[in-house]
């Protein structure tokens, strides 16, 4: 059974996720930062570094598709790159309201557009993006297969993609320790912070029940994306996944 925010509604985990950061998002960035200590912002940065070194001569992409943007936390990073265009999608309005205005207060409207879009429908044509990036967000997708489906048909051929997304450490003592933090003190502080009592309890359930490693590398090759690599963070507490679409 899918594990969605709200378990008392009969709502589609779509309509749900997007509620719930709907509801969170005045808070999401604060308690983004604070619940991984601020690791999550070298964690994109890495990712980043990694969509450069993924071919030789370094990967400088000028169109980038941001999936999930939320707040366009990503997005910002990606700019890096020095990108003609990046645009970033999500399905939650809320979280697309505080990312345009973090982009206005940063003069980077005219590079950074955030539209409203479903992951499992872009509203693009095939092969138009030269890269395709996605943080924290495949884990929410309804149909993670047709998400990263659709993800690989708006890469162009020699496109490169990279997710990056929490996966579980499997190690003695971080798996232990990692557990004991994401059932209890995350939570908790979820709730008080965000106010809303489900999203918090969410976030460590899907992880878990999250294909990660190779399990996730699998449901990557069947979309269609190939020389795949699973890079580890932090004893695995998140993962980055760069695929290539071939040229
Ligand atoms: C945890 S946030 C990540 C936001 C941002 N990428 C970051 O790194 O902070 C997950 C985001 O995924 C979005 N999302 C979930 N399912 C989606 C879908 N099917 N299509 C587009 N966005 C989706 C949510 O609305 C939310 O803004």
């Amino acid at each position: 059974m899918a594990v969605v925010p709200y378990k008392d509604k009969d709502t589609s985990k779509r309509e749900q996720v997007a509620e719930m950061f709907d509801s969170i998002s005045p808070k999401y960035d604060l308690l983004n930062h604070v619940l991984s200590g601020g690791i999550d912002i070298l964690w994109r940065k890495r990712a980043i570094r990694e969509l450069r070194s993924s071919k030789t001569p370094a990967y400088s992409p000028k169109t980038i598709l941001d999936i999930a943007t939320g707040t366009g936390d990503f997005a910002l990073e990606a700019l890096a790159l020095k990108p003609r265009k990046i645009i970033g999608v999500d399905i939650s309005e809320g979280m697309l309201a505080i990312g345009r205005d973090k982009m206005k207060k940063r003069g980077v409207e005219s590079i950074i557009e955030m539209r409203s879009g479903d992951s499992e429908r872009l509203p693009f044509t095939d092969n138009e993006f030269d890269a395709v990036i996605v943080s924290f967000g495949v884990r929410n997708f309804e149909n993670l297969l047709k998400g990263l489906t659709d993800m690989y048909r708006v890469t162009r051929p020699g496109g490169v993609c990279v997710v990056l997304e929490f996966s579980n450490p499997r190690q003695f003592p971080f798996k232990q320790l990692y557990s004991f933090y994401s059932r209890t003190i995350l939570p908790l502080i979820g709730r008080v912070v965000s106010k809303d009592s489900s999203a918090y309890t969410y976030l460590p359930e899907s992880v878990q029940a999250f294909p990660d490693g190779p399990d996730f590398l699998r449901i990557y090759e069947t979309a269609g994306f190939t020389n795949t690599k699973w890079i580890p963070l932090t004893f695995g507490v998140a993962s980055i996944y760069i695929g290539h679409k071939l040229a």
